[in-house]
């Protein structure tokens, strides 16, 4: 390793609160975690912050609907982010939040800086507003037809039927994703930052090693197209911080997310004595030499690398020295899907398998550009099985019961007449660059190439047969030694990726923890080994299974083409689907689990502060149940009354903010204005049977 210990801050995208994290994003959090536990591993000093990105219209909406408060939103959200994120062994040195008093106090510094140095302009624009909710829409929650294809309830920024993108004022009966109300059209004061007069800057800045080469493609396309006046603001009723000096306006999302990195750091600064403007001062960071570096989707990289750095410079921060952005993640080739159950979350990941198994995976496959990486389930399987545990933990397992069983635990003289160790050590440079460069497939490459050399010989010298005669007995010890001395560097090279497995390998080896620079050293003759016991399973393909059926939901709204494309102007969505898939095939006997009656409709009342809701009273021919309804987009209650439906009657109560809810009607459509309740013809009375 070098010297002087390097002093780096790293980042990872801040994930919204307003939603689980699935594999998607893990892509991103194990490849940071892997490139800062290898820098530690180095001996650098190495911080890693990151934060839930907590403001916005989304989380806003959501907890209201939740009946809870946006704290008491974002607080759930923390914790469950924190405990996949622990699970998965991404190890922050501080998790935060950005909905704190440090990012609040960098995002004003920020934009008072931007202030003073003429780049903020305050303009009128036009935008849809909800006069039910009485605020401001983000496009995603305008709906309507779409101009072209005439699809209807599409999104107001492009259409998921045939792919065209356009503004929301382009829908034909544009309506309110909210309340269902037609949206006016208003105007109203936005802040704006001015992008284009850093352009000069943004030139000599967007290039390698501050980019990736391809990046920097793309950022000078985007430079040359001209670079818009970047809108930085909301109205009120908005979940974020208020701007200084503009009551009723509010940071928008680039305004405060990444500001959070720096909210991050300065808690985690403060709580362990350290000098956060080492990190971030323009003057002292040079000075000090520190690096910074952020990875993030190749989907953000225009806010990384052309807006990030131009507040900062423009605001006198230093700017970062590397943006590293990575692609997509597939599954089996295709878009992550909840109808196939390809979009795993987290959580449930670590409920059917090892967090590790998918570390290595993702290692074995990430190099250190932005094409998309496939998770295929069955190379998953087999590769894990075939390289985890065939080659790498096999070689503990063939060599660690004779040192146990024959040598009272204590290692030999190595092995003198083979230079396998040597050739092992020799490869520490050539995994080393790779790590550092981010290409893990190389380095995930070169340790099985090395692990494969481990195994070939250990068979060449079969210490079984050895221990058939103790006449053998110097020779088997002496290979055990080399054998175990050759798996634990094999473990020194794989701990950024394995980090739980090099825990119990220390354990096993009584070596403590490993650094890089242990590579240089011999365990010594009689150095006392634990009992080994065995450091981990084979994948076994029911558990893909089972995996896959926990994550399937076949009428759930698919989680979307955008589900790893976080826009800038439209983030924080969920689509629905253009055609739902038909649902797996069941049983009769599933189908008749489900009690389906006739009930007509004795009352149907608006429900207070509940804009999409319908109160039911539902005569099922003696008893009525109470049911809440979600239809108040499609239905005035007035029209509902004697109406003949079809109910649920065997569904559990359901407890809501409004009161229980005991049963459900059913409807087609996709929501909004298109929603249909069922009737059944003439004849049908209330409480018959549906089957
Ligand atoms: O795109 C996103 O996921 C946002 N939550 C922003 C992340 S990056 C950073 F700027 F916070
Ligand atoms: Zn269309």
């Amino acid at each position: 390793m070098t010297d002087t210990p390097r002093k780096i801050l790293v980042t990872s995208a801040l994930p919204y609160a307003n939603g689980p994290i699935h594999l998607g994003h893990l892509v991103e959090y194990i490849q940071t975690d892997i490139w800062v536990r290898f820098q530690k591993l180095r001996g650098h000093q190495c911080h890693y912050v990151c934060a839930d990105d907590t403001h916005g219209t989304p989380i806003m909406l959501r907890a209201e609907k939740e009946g809870i408060t946006p704290e008491q939103l974002i607080a759930r959200v923390w914790a469950e982010h924190k405990a996949d994120f622990d699970g998965f062994l991404v190890e922050f040195d501080n998790y935060y939040s950005t909905n704190t008093p440090e990012t609040r106090h960098y995002a004003d510094d920020i934009y008072t800086k931007l202030k003073a140095a003429g780049l903020i302009e305050v303009r009128a624009i036009e935008q849809y507003f909800d006069p039910v909710k009485e605020m401001f829409l983000p496009d995603r929650f305008i709906k309507g037809e779409c101009p072209k294809c005439h699809t209807k309830d599409q999104y107001g920024d492009s259409c998921e039927a045939c792919g065209t993108t356009y503004s929301p004022t382009d829908l034909i009966n544009p309506y309110s994703a909210v309340s269902g109300a037609t949206p006016i059209r208003k105007q109203s004061d936005h802040h704006f930052f001015k992008l284009g007069a850093c352009a000069d800057f943004l030139r000599g800045w967007i290039k390698p090693p501050q980019v990736q080469a391809e990046s920097a493609n793309k950022l000078a396309e985007w430079l040359d197209a001209g670079l818009s006046d970047w809108d930085i603001s909301r109205d009120a009723p908005y979940f974020g911080f208020e701007i200084p000096g503009a009551p009723g306006k509010y940071y928008y999302v680039w305004l405060d997310a990444p500001i959070g990195y720096m909210g991050s750091f300065r808690n985690y600064c403060d709580r362990n004595g350290l000098d956060f403007d080492a990190f971030w001062d323009k003057q002292k960071a040079a000075q000090a030499g520190t690096e910074l570096y952020h990875f993030i989707g190749k989907d953000i990289l225009y806010f990384h690398a052309l807006f990030w750095p131009a507040e900062l410079e423009s605001a006198g921060y230093r700017t970062p020295t590397g943006v590293f952005a990575h692609g997509f993640l597939t599954v089996n080739g295709t878009k992550m899907s909840k109808s196939r159950g390809t979009f795993i979350t987290a959580s449930s990941f670590l409920q059917h398998l090892n967090p590790e198994w998918l570390r290595y995976y993702f290692a074995a496959k990430l190099g250190n550009g932005v094409d998309d990486i496939d998770l295929n389930l069955e190379d998953f399987v087999a590769r894990v099985n075939s390289d985890l545990i065939g080659k790498y933990v096999n070689i503990a397992a063939r060599t660690a019961s004779f040192i146990g069983k024959r040598f009272d635990g204590r290692l030999g003289t190595h092995d003198d007449s083979t230079n396998l160790e040597s050739e092992i050590t020799s490869a520490a440079g050539t995994i080393a660059e790779a790590y550092e460069q981010r290409e893990y497939g190389k380095a995930v490459r070169e340790i099985m190439r090395l692990a494969d050399l481990a195994n070939q010989y250990v068979d060449g010298n079969k210490p079984w047969e050895l221990a058939k005669d103790p006449a053998n007995d110097t020779r088997l010890h002496a290979i055990c030694t080399t054998t175990l001395q050759v798996f634990r560097d094999l473990s020194i090279y794989l701990k950024p990726i394995l980090p739980k497995v090099v825990a119990q390998v220390e354990q096993f080896l009584g070596t403590g923890a490993l650094s890089w620079a242990d590579i240089d050293t011999r365990l010594p003759a009689g150095h006392s080994v634990n009992a080994y016991s065995h450091l981990m399973t084979r994948i076994d393909a029911k558990q893909i299974d089972a995996l896959i059926a926990a994550n399937t939901q076949s009428m759930a709204p698919t989680p979307d083409s955008h589900s790893q494309v976080r826009h800038a102007e439209h983030q924080q969505h969920e689509t629905q689907p253009t055609m739902d898939p038909i649902a797996e095939t069941i049983s009769i006997d599933d189908f008749a689990k489900v009690d389906l009656r006739v009930a007509r409709i004795a009352a149907a009342a608006y429900v207070e502060g509940a804009d999409k809701l319908l109160q039911l009273t539902l005569d099922l021919g003696g008893e009525t149940r109470n049911v809440f309804a979600g239809i108040r987009s499609a239905y005035d209650p007035n029209d509902l009354v004697g109406r003949l439906t079809v109910m649920v009657a065997n569904l559990a109560p359901r407890k809501m903010k409004f009161g229980l809810s005991e049963g459900m009607v059913l409807a087609a459509g996709p929501g909004g204005k298109e929603l249909f309740i069922l009737s059944p013809d003439d004849g049908a009375q209330p409480g018959m049977r549906i089957k």
